[in-house]
């Protein structure tokens, strides 16, 4: 295991009702807010109403800034940090899922910098403040609730990217799971994906004795697989949707890489494909992950093997752990076409015809590698997409 530090900050409020506790939240951090939300979901189902009342009963004033699209843009972001100069807010409050919050991060991180906010996503210096955040969840997903980092969408180039920072690690996360119950069945698969995603990247790692790590790895991904398919059966199991959860947090909260180091190739990857594609995230993922696994598999049988017998209970083969392995990305396979996910880059509308593009945008023309369990350069990417074709 290697030396660590871990400091999560976010304080989770978790539980039915919850979002009834935001005004005060927020009041500890200022009267005056931007409020943040995406597309229609949160008018509809009444929680921003129920928002605005718990904000209004507190004595906190708010401007509202709605309309972030999944695979949030850089220009609502701009228009975000305008607003927050002008009005000299001291919290941004996100109402929504990754993208709002990854959206009002950005914003949060760009109304105290004097440059393009746009700077720190290409790498450009690093974001050493921010506005506080502040977040009430409403899709278990991508983990940004209590992560350090952030995934933007410039339109010009369809350049996705990821910046991170302490600094915008949310100061609260309200986590309600009743605010689950009117997800769509494909929203619900997708956060599924991306909540295991997040457990391989970190599972996968060259460093040896991490033995606890890999267990509470294995339990969180089990609590997925054992999870969703309650709720594809009944969107509104609320004890379901109260594991799946808080074992989305928990997979992205940087417990789970302590003492390790994760691989991410397959997240850069993914990356290509929604900022040229604006597909999920997590159906992106699900078309990654089995070929990166496919392209890697022989890097580690050993690593490979454990997670098919202890996370999908294949019978360990100790004379064909190649055998053990391809087994288990096959139950995961079909674990997602039983969500209803494509596991190709066809079946997700992607064609052949852009796989160089997106292999030389994600290494940078060849000049970087992605990946920490096997590095892949541009030839690596583009072996990985042809496989997942
Ligand atoms: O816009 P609305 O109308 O709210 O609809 C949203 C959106 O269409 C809908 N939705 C959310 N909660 C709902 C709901 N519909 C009904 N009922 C509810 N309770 O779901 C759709 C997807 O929302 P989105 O926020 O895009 O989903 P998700 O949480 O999966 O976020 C995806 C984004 O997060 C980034 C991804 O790349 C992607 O851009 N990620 C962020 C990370 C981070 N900051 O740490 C890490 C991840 O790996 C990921 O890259
Ligand atoms: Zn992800």
């Amino acid at each position: 295991m290697q030396n660590f530090e871990f400091c999560n900050p976010t304080k989770i409020v978790f539980g039915r009702g919850t979002e009834s506790r935001v005004g005060a939240e927020a009041a500890a951090y200022s009267k005056r807010i931007l409020l943040h939300f995406g597309g229609g979901s949160v008018r509809a189902s009444g929680l921003l109403d129920r928002v605005k009342a718990a904000l209004g009963a507190a004595g906190v004033a708010w401007v509202e800034l709605g309309g972030v699209k999944p695979n949030p843009r850089l220009s609502l972001v701009h228009e975000g940090v305008r607003l927050c100069k002008k009005e000299n807010f001291g919290l941004v409050l996100a109402v929504g899922g990754g993208s709002v919050i990854d959206s009002a991060k950005a914003i949060a991180m760009g109304a105290v910098v004097d440059h393009d906010v746009w700077d720190f996503y290409l790498g450009r210096g690093a974001p050493t403040a921010a506005l506080p955040i502040g977040v009430v969840l409403t899709i278990p997903a991508a983990g940004s609730e209590a992560s350090d980092g952030s995934v933007i969408t410039n339109e010009k180039g369809a350049l996705k990217r990821p910046a991170s920072s302490d600094a915008i690690y949310p100061r609260f996360s309200i986590l309600n799971p009743q605010l689950c119950f009117t997800l769509p069945p494909f929203q619900m698969a997708c956060g599924a994906m991306d909540i295991m995603a997040h457990l391989m990247e970190r599972y996968f790692t060259n460093v040896p004795n991490v033995r606890f790590t890999d267990r509470l790895i294995e339990a969180t991904m089990k609590t997925i697989i054992a999870e969703a398919p309650k709720l594809q059966k009944n969107p509104k199991d609320y004890d379901a949707w109260a594991e799946f959860m808080w074992a989305g947090t928990i997979a992205h909260n940087n417990l789970l890489n302590t003492g390790r180091i994760g691989d991410w190739a397959s997240h850069d990857i993914e990356h290509e494909i929604s900022g040229l594609y604006d597909v999920a995230h997590g159906a992106g993922l699900a078309v990654v992950f089995p070929a990166w696994m496919k392209h890697v598999l022989s890097h580690d049988l050993d690593r490979f093997a454990q997670w098919a017998a202890r996370v999908w209970n294949v019978e360990l083969d100790v004379f064909d752990r190649e055998a053990t392995a391809r087994e288990g990305v096959a139950r995961m396979e079909a674990f997602h076409q039983s969500l209803g996910l494509a596991t190709t880059l066809s079946g997700l509308g992607v064609g052949r015809d852009r796989i160089d593009e997106m292999a030389d945008k994600c290494t940078d023309g060849d000049a970087r590698a992605v990946g920490n369990f096997v590095k892949l350069d541009r030839a690596g990417v583009a072996a990985v997409l042809r496989l997942a074709a």
